[in-house]
């Protein structure tokens, strides 16, 4: 059995200590093999630097995924080319810098995490994620784990990727809302899917920003400066058991961890 442990968006400072604060205790419980997850929120709110990138591994992140912030902060450019655990959008434009998909080896298992950007409701300029997930399955074996982090807004389009890809890789999980979904579940064919896996970041926030920030900017229409709130983190994270002889999903469960836990 092999148990991977997804961390949803990390959100910040306070999300960044989330891990150090819960990832130790949750891999003992439930005895995790690896862990992986999205950190394209995890500089300040937005991108990821250097320092920020090397914290997250050092706290036992085996792969990062991003999302529509991938580049916020310029300092990613400096450092892309030798940052071997970082997964940017495999359908971001063809001009900008990174990998899409990683494969890594854990007890001589494959496992491979593709970081896709979803196109509803989205601003960025990106290739058709559908079109783009069987460009790459065309040209990869089967012999391993393959999880998708879809980072995208719509419920809709999740859902709909999910099933397209049901049978084809081992799981569709959704980042990019903050919001985590209680519609955690194995489809048809065996792919593991949540429409979203939720935040790790400031538990009193607006999806990670400061409260009174947000607010003003609803009500007055006015947008101030980005202020990301502060404060203890709730946790959240998805598990998949795994048969690794048979590369199937035996079970998806959700974790959602808050600070009066
Ligand atoms: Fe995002």
């Amino acid at each position: 059995m092999m148990k991977i442990f997804m961390i949803g968006d990390i959100v910040g400072q306070s999300g960044r200590r989330a891990l150090d604060q819960y990832l130790p205790q949750l891999k003992q419980k439930y005895g995790i093999d690896v862990v992986i997850g999205n950190g394209e929120n995890a500089a300040h709110g937005k991108g990821m630097t250097r320092r920020v990138y090397d914290e997250l591994v050092f706290n036992g992140l085996s792969l990062i995924s991003m999302g529509n912030h991938t580049f916020s902060k310029r300092e990613l450019f400096d450092f892309i080319d030798e940052a071997d655990r970082l997964v940017v959008p495999l359908n971001q434009p063809a001009t900008l810098p990174g990998v899409g998909s990683r494969v890594i080896e854990v007890k001589g298992i494959r496992i491979r995490l593709t970081n896709l950007l979803g196109i509803t409701f989205m601003n960025g300029i990106v290739d058709n994620p559908f079109a783009c997930m069987d460009q790459l399955l065309s040209r990869i074996g089967k012999n391993e784990i393959h999880i998708v982090d879809f980072h995208a807004e719509a419920t809709s389009e999740k859902l709909a990727l999910g099933h397209y890809l049901d049978g084809r890789v081992q799981a569709v999980l959704g980042t990019h809302t903050h919001i985590q979904t209680a519609d955690e579940r194995l489809l048809p064919k065996g792919t593991a899917y949540i429409t979203d896996i939720g935040m790790t970041g400031p538990y009193d926030s607006i999806i990670g920003s400061d409260i009174s920030s947000i607010l003003h900017k609803m009500t007055t229409g006015l947008a101030g400066r980005y202020q990301i709130a502060e404060g203890p983190a709730q946790f959240c994270g998805v598990i998949l058991d795994i048969d690794e002889v048979h590369y199937r999903v035996l079970n998806i469960e959700r974790v959602y961890l808050r600070p009066e836990n």
